[in-house]
């Protein structure tokens, strides 16, 4: 994350956030056109799947889903008993999204829409609601977490994955030995910093080599805080490794177990008038 700009997250609006992404379009979508991409396939959605349960016959949003692989990835696996409505505010990824996902049109539709205010989807009406590795790009979260629980069913299920808040600060780097500056360096350690700077960070992150979108950091207690706001009711967690055998076989993999890139969350919407 060297490159990296930082800024205070309130300087930035959800408009400049999104039209970021509007950019990066191409280049993101790009990275799941012939396979999924490489921490989606071993590390994210694995965990996001098991943590699901069963998927069959549910009725699924799947808010801020980009180019659209993780619906396509649900309708494969129950050979498309399933309804998913697939939601991003970026219209270039979503006209991808109807390209990319026409085999599925019986199953998943998808349109344009701000996750913080998706006045298009009906209350009540999902079972599920995911939202994979975008929580942290939504400027206004807290907005979009509310939207959530207005649009699933009582005891509905809410699951999303982040990039890990506490180990991704901005200014997080590997710690080098002193092989560094040949290039050589082994990662002896992860530093964090500006934990509870709340800044937004601009940055290619993990998913584009040239486009810039922001990363808003915040704490753990401030995810924790609006699911609870909302009566979704944390149940499950997960810090995913990469697979125990890619670990073994690949150095560069080694060094993960000093960090946590992802965390994968559950709530479930509590029933009404049911407060936490
Ligand atoms: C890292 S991508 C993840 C996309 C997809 N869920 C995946 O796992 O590949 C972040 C997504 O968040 C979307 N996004 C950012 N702000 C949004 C907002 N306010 N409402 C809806 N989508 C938003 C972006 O357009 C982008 O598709």
């Amino acid at each position: 994350m060297s490159k990296e700009i930082l800024v205070p997250a309130d300087a930035i609006s959800q408009k400049e956030a999104i039209q970021g992404w509007n950019e990066a379009a191409e280049e993101f979508a790009s990275r799941f056109e012939k396979h999924e991409e490489f921490f989606h396939k071993y590390m994210i959605n694995p965990t996001i799947i098991d943590l699901l349960g069963a998927v069959e016959g549910k009725a699924v949003l799947d808010m801020a889903c980009g180019e659209g692989h993780f619906s396509r990835k649900l309708a494969e696996m129950v050979k498309g008993n399933i309804q998913i409505t697939g939601v991003d505010a970026s219209e270039t990824l979503i006209e991808i999204a109807k390209r990319r996902n026409k085999d599925f049109a019986n199953c998943i539709t998808f349109q344009v829409g701000d996750a913080s205010r998706m006045d298009q989807i009906p209350s009540h009406a999902y079972d599920i609601v995911i939202c994979n590795m975008a929580l942290m790009f939504i400027k206004q979260y807290e907005d979009a977490l509310r939207e959530v629980a207005r649009v699933l069913k009582p005891r509905g299920i809410f699951v999303f994955s982040l990039l890990h808040p506490c180990f991704l600060t901005p200014g997080s780097d590997w710690i080098m030995d002193d092989a560094h500056s040949s290039g050589k360096g082994k990662r002896i350690g992860w530093k964090t910093d500006n934990y509870h700077l709340r800044l937004a960070s601009r940055d290619v992150m993990f998913v584009c080599d040239t486009h810039e979108t922001y990363y808003f950091c915040r704490t753990l207690e401030d995810y924790f805080r609006a699911l609870r706001k909302q009566g979704l009711l944390v149940t499950d967690l997960r810090e995913p490794l990469p697979p125990k055998a890619m670990m073994e076989r690949k150095p560069e993999f080694q060094a993960e177990v000093k960090r946590s890139l992802f965390l994968i969350m559950k709530g479930v919407l509590l029933e009404d008038g049911f407060s936490l």
